[in-house]
Parts: C-alpha cells; structure tokens; sequence
C-alpha cells in the first residue's frame, strides 16, 4: 500500500515521511473518546477547540501528537476508527483543522536533517502541497485493496471508505492534473518505489 511505498522512497532519499491518514484517524480517535458523532457538525467544531496538534519526530517519519500525546498505533487502526474516519474526513472543520498542520511539515524537513519530505494521503497533491515537485497518484482495484488490508489483519470496508472519500464535496479523492498515476495493482512494492525514486531522481 502506499504507507509501505512511502516509507520506502523514504529511506532511500532520506526524506521524512509523513501519514496523513494517520492525522485523520488520531482526530477521529480523539472526537470518539470524548463521545462525539461525525452527524453533529457543531458538536465537532466545539470538540477541536484547544486541540494542539504538535509533531513528534521518530526515526524517519513524523507523527501526529494531540494535546501533547501521540496516540498508539493499534488505537487509531482499530475497526471503529475504521468505520468511522471517512465520516469525519468530510467536515471542513476537520480537514482546516489539519491544513496548515499538514503543510508546517514541510518546515519541519527542512529544518531536520532530511533531504525533503515525503507525504502521503489522498489531498495532498491536489489541495495540500499542488505544487509540489513530484507527486504520484497511486491506484489499484478494491480487491487488491481489501486482499491487502486482510493481509495485515484489518477488517476494513474499503469499497464504503473510497465511496464516502471520492464522492465527498471537501477535497474529494481524486487524481490532480500533473501527477503521474501508477496502477500498483500488479506492481510489486519493489517495482513501485523503484519507479517513484527514478521520476524523483531524473
Ligand atoms: O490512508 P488511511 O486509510 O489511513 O486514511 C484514513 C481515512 O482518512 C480515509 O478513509 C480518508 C481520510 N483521509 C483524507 O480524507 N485525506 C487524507 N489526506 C488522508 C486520509
């Protein structure tokens, strides 16, 4: 998938590399701790008031920390997170929330001892960095998608998520204009970072 992909391209041009899936589920995560639905737009506003969100560098990738805690992995990778990110990814107050957050990682990059930075996620070529000098469109068809995450132990309804992520009116899924598209469905991992770190090196 494209965590394993990014992670990779990461380590070879020492770039950090950043999840921003995992932002979207830490916020959920946090919205459904303090008992809050995705249906009740105030209630979420009111809910990221005094939310600091704060970077936490560990080997090559940065992670999101809340109010001054960096959720476990299992937590946010859990099936109710699972079920429930795609509904809170479509609230503008949830993806303002992250923007500048998310562009501030470039920032963060440069002033560590990275090349550059790496950013995975569904917006960001579009809407968070446009302007980005390299940026990929990965795909592969759902069943390869479901096969994967089956494959690391997650029950995970990926037909729904891409349905809710392509289809919502906030910065919806979709391939921008400029980027290349790689089809990973029959790609190894290998194949794919090999393509990705050749573009970026030429
Ligand atoms: O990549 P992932 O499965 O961890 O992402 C979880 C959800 O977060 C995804 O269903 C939609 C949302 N998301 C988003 O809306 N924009 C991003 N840049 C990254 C993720």
């Amino acid at each position: 998938g494209k965590s394993t992909t990014s992670r990779a391209v990461s380590k070879a041009l020492n770039l950090l590399h950043v999840d921003t899936g995992a932002h979207y589920r830490t916020l959920t995560k946090l919205l459904l701790d303090r008992g809050i639905s995705p249906n009740s737009e105030g209630a979420v506003v009111e809910g990221l008031q005094n939310v600091a969100l704060e970077t936490v560098v560990e080997g090559r990738s940065a992670f999101l920390a809340v109010n001054g805690k960096r959720p476990d992995d299992a937590d946010i990778r859990s099936e109710e997170v699972n079920a429930k990110v795609s509904l809170f990814a479509q609230i503008p107050a949830v993806r303002n929330k992250l923007k500048q957050y998310q562009r501030s990682q470039k920032d963060i990059a440069e002033s560590s001892a990275f090349s550059g930075l790496i950013m995975e996620g569904r917006d960001i070529g579009s809407v968070i960095f446009p302007e980005a000098p390299h940026r990929f469109f990965l795909f592969a068809d759902s069943t390869t998608r479901t096969q994967r995450r089956a494959a690391e132990g997650q029950k995970d309804s990926i037909i729904e998520r891409d349905k809710t992520d392509s289809n919502r009116k906030t910065a919806p899924l979709t391939c921008p204009q400029g980027a290349i598209e790689i089809d990973t469905g029959n790609l190894s991992i290998q194949r794919v970072v090999e393509r990705i770190t050749q573009t970026i090196g030429k």
